[in-house]
């Protein structure tokens, strides 16, 4: 019997075959898990995301729109998802979204505040508005695993990371508390900070191609992380092997987080 026969979820955050999400989905889809997915409204973005889904082989997915930054869209989504599925296990969050403009280095002081509003609010808060959504079906399921994205730039100043690095914080901090209250339902909530890894998010970050050059610099394992690895630690998460870590912040990115010179 595979790791993740029986569990069935939603994914939020594939936008290609690159995304974090796609490695994750993988990883879980090759353990027996299944994985039902959202896109973000519009038929571009549909179609992105469904070639991503059917290179995966799983072309007759469940998938749903679903801008995070509205909460009737966020309903939806559940809403749906709870009438043609008997089961939530998991959510996986991974999505994250700032104006591109203040993602340079130098540049963190000059952020306006709606900026630093819709930072926080797309890539922090949607992770408390899903948890609140999923809790239900969870509970009714057993429990479930929730877990989301963060990276290093949420502890230290990684230049060109700015504003995103304040929502990473928000978005750890979010965990531990969502984690307190949701574990009476034996829901656990955890984030993987991941190595820097050449997606459409990353793209915007200015501090990019320092981050691919500093890895295989410094970290232990001297190389840059491989999308798969974060999968392999998700579909962990989502495991029953993980049944007792809650409220954790996970790093899989060959060590580099522990170097200080
Ligand atoms: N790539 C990296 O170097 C790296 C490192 C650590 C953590 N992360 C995190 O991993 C997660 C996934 O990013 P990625 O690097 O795979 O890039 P990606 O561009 O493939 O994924 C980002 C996703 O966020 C979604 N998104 C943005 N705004 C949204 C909204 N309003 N509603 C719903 N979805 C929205 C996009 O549609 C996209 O699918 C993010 O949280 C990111 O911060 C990335």
């Amino acid at each position: 019997m595979s790791l993740l026969n029986g569990k069935v979820g939603l994914i939020f955050g594939v936008a290609n075959d690159r995304s974090y999400a796609t490695f994750i989905a993988e990883s879980i889809t090759k353990l027996g898990g299944r994985c039902a997915f959202t896109h973000l409204p519009g038929e571009k973005n549909e179609r992105r995301t469904r070639k991503a889904v059917e290179g995966l082989g799983l072309g007759d997915a469940w998938m749903f729109p679903c801008d995070a930054g509205k909460d009737e869209d966020l309903d939806a989504v559940f809403t749906a998802y709870a009438k043609s599925h008997a089961r939530l296990d998991f959510v996986v969050h991974s999505i994250a979204f700032a104006d591109r403009e203040w993602l340079a280095p130098g540049r963190f002081n000059e952020t306006p505040r709606a900026s630093y509003l819709s930072a926080i609010d797309i890539s922090a808060y949607t992770l408390l508005a899903m948890g609140r959504r999923a809790r239900p079906m969870m509970r009714d399921s057993g429990g479930g695993s929730i877990l989301a994205m963060s990276y290093y730039g949420s502890e230290k100043v990684v230049p060109g990371y700015n504003v995103m690095g304040v929502a990473k914080a928000a978005l750890e901090c979010t965990t531990r508390y969502l984690a307190a209250e949701l574990g009476e339902s034996n829901i656990r909530v955890n984030t993987i900070s991941g190595g820097p890894l050449r997606t459409l998010a990353s793209s915007a970050v200015g501090g990019i191609d320092t981050m691919l050059e500093h890895t295989p610099a410094r970290a232990p394992l001297r190389r840059n992380i491989e999308g798969k690895e974060v999968g392999g630690t998700a579909a962990w998460l989502i495991s029953d092997l993980s049944s007792g870590v809650t409220g954790e912040n996970i790093y899989v990115d060959c060590g580099v987080n522990i170097i200080g010179v």
